[in-house]
């Protein structure tokens, strides 16, 4: 059984595959119109979306499917306290892939290892949104026509946009990319990618002002800073206007810089950058539907005999407990909380749902 729960899930070989095929499908739609006949998509969001739940819903469509949608989680049994490992296996009996939003992170993951069909994280809380980064990656792609040798500056919320950690741990595969990242002090990108960073040598430098480091990339990635992921409000409407890209400060930027964000956008983006050549989001949010597709054919293709994940096929640690509210672990019923042993030396270890740090014995 073939899931998309991480980005990292996919080899290079598979991400280049998955570009060709979504632009083979935007040459040619009608080779594809049919390939999906009598197969179903489940949509089940649990939070709130416009471009992922209908990019799916309008990719299935495009491939000759049909879509069973749950668009909140307040028209489900989960508002009943339905546990997402229940949900998986009924949306199993009645449809043939799964794409899920959830606001508890690893949410998905439980879903995958429950499931008899593939499942898609199309969001999970703060921590990864691996569809999105499909749709970046191709957006990337089809304007510079490769997926190495660049600088990117990602801005804004890097602590809670899933975006943002899909999308590096994307990118660190390839050659010679250079990420800069521009944030206030508190929404710094999590330590967990930084290990990653650091442990490949992956340059990277932490910024707080988006104008002095304009003038040196190749990629501008705005993001919305997340309110729904504050725990206080007070917080937000502190940070929430950090960064607000207008065009007088793009007059430094290079003349192909590509300015992409995943959207929605609140104030990060002035609508007067819009009609700026360099502006790429509405495109990127095109590429969306055309790898979604790629995506579903792929894993419906390589969908195998339907037997459920193994529920401890990769434990390491089982004796420590996560206390992050957000994961998943934090309200699923009898879910075993399972942790990776990242670092034997000094014993420590990330929530398989969360990339929690615990360190054992501490
Ligand atoms: N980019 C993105 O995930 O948008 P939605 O929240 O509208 O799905």
């Amino acid at each position: 059984m073939r899931h998309l729960i991480d980005i990292l899930e996919l080899t290079v070989e598979e991400l280049d595959e998955l570009c060709k095929k979504a632009t083979d499908i935007i040459a040619n739609p009608e080779k594809y119109a049919h390939k999906c006949a009598g197969k179903k998509l489940a949509t089940l969001f649990f939070e709130p979306s416009t471009r992922t739940r209908l990019s799916f819903e309008a990719a299935m469509y495009e491939l000759g499917g049909n879509v069973l949608t749950m668009a909140d989680a307040g028209s489900s049994s989960a508002a009943k306290g339905e546990s997402v490992a229940d949900t998986a296996k009924m949306i199993s009996c009645y449809a043939d892939i799964i794409a899920m939003r959830h606001p508890k992170e690893g949410a998905p993951l439980v879903a995958a290892r429950n499931s008899t069909i593939p499942v898609i994280n199309a969001g999970d809380g703060g921590h990864q949104h691996p569809t999105q980064t499909l749709t970046d990656l191709l957006t990337i792609r089809a304007i510079k026509g490769r997926l190495d040798n660049f600088t990117i500056g990602l801005c804004g919320d890097l602590k809670f946009g899933r975006t943002v950690h899909s999308l590096i741990n994307a990118l660190v595969r390839y050659d010679n990319i250079n990420f800069v990242f521009i944030s206030p002090d508190e929404l710094k990108v999590p330590d967990y990618i930084i290990d990653e960073l650091k442990e490949h040598n992956i340059p990277y430098e932490e910024v707080t002002n988006l104008e002095t480091v304009m003038p040196q990339l190749d990629f501008l990635y705005m993001t919305r800073v997340q309110r729904e992921r504050f725990f206080n409000e007070q917080d937000y409407i502190r940070l929430k206007n950090s960064y607000v890209l207008t065009p007088d400060k793009l007059d430094t930027a290079k003349s192909d810089l590509c300015i992409m964000h995943p959207l929605p956008r609140v104030n990060e983006i002035s609508v007067k950058v819009d009609s700026d050549p360099r502006a790429c989001y509405f495109e990127q949010a095109l590429n969306g539907k055309y790898m979604r597709m790629a995506l579903i054919l792929m894993l419906l293709e390589q969908s195998g005999d339907g037997k459920p994940e193994p529920l401890d096929g990769e434990l390491i640690v089982d004796e420590l407990i996560c206390d992050n509210p957000k994961c998943i672990s934090s309200t699923e019923q009898e879910l075993k909380h399972m942790f990776r042993l990242v670092n034997p030396e000094m014993g420590i270890c990330r929530c398989v749902y969360c990339e929690n740090k615990k360190v054992r014995g501490a």
